[in-house]
């Protein structure tokens, strides 16, 4: 009896100690490796993050794992400011970070190798220039989320009204039918304006500037052997036209407009054209925007030089180099970066994907008719001078737009405004 209780008590023990081992191992299987991920993710611009929320809490479902994202400042110069500080530190605070085309060069150190973790199918499915800007050197730094292109809105109903049959062509048709739709226009609504744009002291106003820079043959700003490629009397110009629409087709507050500022003026109805990107088209369309139905989109007018311009823009995500978890922000990265999201985005938010067969996919292209400018707003593509410049490249944007916006407000005479950003661009490109 007492071998037999003996033995009993044994086997409950070893069965007891079993369970207990066992229920151990089973909670360490399923939460041992569940990790808290940070990610550095959308702005206020657009809808943007609240479609990046549900899409992470789809992957936190699936993966077991915890997401928290971050929302970021609406500046992308703030943006980058705030990056810095993580960088400088060496971080692990953030895992994954949304970054923005013109980054990977300053941002490079400070990432990822994406090399060994993406198969070359996993690779070709992108639009090959698209995904070559993220290479620096033989490094892949991020894969891409989607892409923006520098657009023209305008008003279909207004330009009918008022006798035009076409979005203007040139920057002064733009001028001159601004001026006359925001005359007729201000009898029934006093805070209407011929046209907005992004005229703030950031990395917006630099993409604005490179349009008209180009459509007035004034250069690139850096030429790839790192000198300054700027045509200055052009580029005032330039400037001086813009300079011309602040207070006059543009309400005064442009020089502290973004993009929202800008879209919102736009989507409540008060204004004739809108310079933008592809995620205004979706908003617009939506049930409560005072301009569905009743807008075209075209791409920028031409300047002197004859030439139609836009700013190439979009966004990219990529892994810290100093995240404690890099394998599973991999994965995280590898789904918000990929095909299914892709398309929902273009579908939800009309965002032009980095997937080149999601331009022939029906449902895709019936929902975006704006592609269609995108694609045609490509030929003119311009690039802002990230790589020539390299990691030097957020001292040269910042230049460009401290100077323009001086001479935006009045505080410089436009050909003043660009002695100053020629002699600024030299001492930076000299440092590099
Ligand atoms: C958009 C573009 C980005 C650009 C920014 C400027 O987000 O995608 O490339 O730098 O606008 O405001």
């Amino acid at each position: 009896m007492e071998r037999n209780l003996g033995s009993v008590l044994r086997f409950l023990l070893r069965a007891g100690v079993g369970l207990w081992v066992g229920l151990g191992l089973g909670f360490w299987a399923t939460h041992a490796h569940t990790v808290t991920l940070r990610l550095a993710g959308e702005s206020g611009v657009g809808a943007g993050a609240d479609f990046l929320d549900a899409r992470v809490q789809e992957w936190s479902r699936r993966s077991g794992h915890r997401v928290e994202s971050i929302q970021m400042p609406n500046s992308s110069s703030e943006r980058l400011a705030l990056y810095q500080q993580y960088w400088a530190s060496a971080s692990p605070q953030i895992d994954l970070y949304l970054i923005d085309v013109i980054w990977p060069g300053v941002a490079s150190p400070h990432l990822l190798d994406l090399t060994p973790h993406v198969t070359d199918d996993e690779l070709a499915a992108y639009e090959p220039r698209l995904l070559e800007a993220n290479r620096v050197g033989t490094k892949l730094v991020a894969l891409p989320l989607w892409s923006d292109v520098g657009l023209l809105y305008a008003r279909r109903d207004l330009l009918e009204k008022y006798g035009f049959e076409r979005a203007p062509e040139t920057w002064e048709e733009l001028t001159s039918w601004a001026a006359i739709i925001q005359d007729g226009e201000r009898e029934s609504d006093a805070a209407f304006h011929g046209f907005v744009w992004q005229g703030a002291r950031y990395e917006g106003l630099t993409c604005n500037a490179l349009e008209w820079f180009a459509s007035f043959g004034a250069g690139t700003l850096v030429a790839p052997d790192h000198s300054v490629d700027l045509h200055a009397d052009r580029a005032a110009a330039a400037v001086a036209m813009a300079r011309g629409w602040v207070g006059g087709i543009s309400p005064r507050g442009v020089t502290a407009h973004m993009e929202e500022e800008a879209r919102q003026i736009w989507q409540g109805g008060h204004a004739a054209f809108l310079r933008s990107w592809p995620y205004v088209y979706a908003l617009s369309q939506a049930l409560e925007s005072r301009v569905r139905e009743r807008f075209l989109v075209a791409p920028l007018p031409r300047g002197p030089d004859g030439r139609s311009a836009a700013t190439l823009g979009g966004a990219q995500l990529a892994v810290s180099a100093y995240s404690e978890h890099p394998d599973v922000a991999v994965a995280l990265l590898k789904f918000l970066a990929g095909n299914e999201v892709a398309r929902a985005r273009a579908l939800e938010l009309g965002q032009p994907p980095a997937f080149t067969a999601l331009y022939e996919d029906t449902e895709v292209m019936e929902v975006n008719p704006h592609f269609a400018a995108v694609a045609r707003a490509m030929h003119g593509i311009v690039v802002r001078p990230s790589v020539a410049a390299g990691p030097r490249y957020n001292e040269v944007s910042n230049a460009v737009y401290t100077s323009i916006h001086a001479a935006l407000t009045g505080t410089l005479q436009p050909d003043e405004a660009m002695r100053r950003m020629s002699a600024r661009l030299r001492r930076v490109l000299g440092r590099r």
